[in-house]
């Protein structure tokens, strides 16, 4: 079966956006420090571009989930692959994902970092597909809202793989 990407929002209309939701960061946090942490790995190439938009300052850590359930449906439950590596009481936390589908994932990942007692827990991510919502997450920050199509690039992958792409694209099978 052979694969095809499609662009869908552009390496310069990735780029645009990033800049400006970092734009808007630095201001809404102006006098604070943000503590970004990446959800791995899909997270990890936009927050490398969000993190040098951001003109606060700012400190990173990483965590790793995977869900428990079928490879293409998150059941909910998720299982800490890596967790932080530093304590998240009392700092201003902004969560950067890739995107955001059934919520499943992110719903629970907010509330179990809330149970940390972060000083504020914020949501950003690249993409929505707000269509395919399960379980409501209250987004904070939004990339780009998509229509239903599995989308790859930019840190999103089809079976480990696209996750390089500068650009996002939709990917079909023929
Ligand atoms: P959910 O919101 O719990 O359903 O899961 C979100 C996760 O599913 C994301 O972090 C991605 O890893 C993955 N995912 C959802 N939609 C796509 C897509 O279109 N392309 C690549 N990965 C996706
Ligand atoms: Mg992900």
């Amino acid at each position: 079966m052979a694969e095809h990407v499609s662009i869908l929002k552009s390496e310069a209309e990735v780029d645009a956006r990033i800049k400006l939701m970092g734009e808007q960061i630095s201001r809404e946090y102006a006098g604070k420090q943000i503590h970004l942490i990446c959800v791995l790995k899909g997270g990890s190439f936009f927050m490398c571009e969000l993190a040098k938009r951001i003109t606060v300052p700012v400190s990173l850590d990483f965590m790793s989930v995977s869900s428990y359930g079928s490879d293409t449906k998150s059941s909910g439950v998720v299982k800490i692959v890596k967790d932080l590596d530093e304590s998240i009481q009392g700092k201003d936390v902004l969560v950067v994902e890739d995107i955001i589908d059934s919520g499943r994932t992110l719903s629970y990942l907010m509330e179990m970092l809330r149970d940390r007692k972060p000083a504020s827990l914020k949501l950003c991510t690249l993409l929505d597909k707000p269509s395919r919502r399960v379980v409501s997450v209250d987004v904070d920050y939004t990339g780009f809202q998509i229509p239903d199509e599995f989308v790859v690039g930019y840190g999103l992958d089809y079976d480990q793989r696209y996750r390089n792409l500068p650009y996002i694209g939709v990917i079909s099978f023929d």
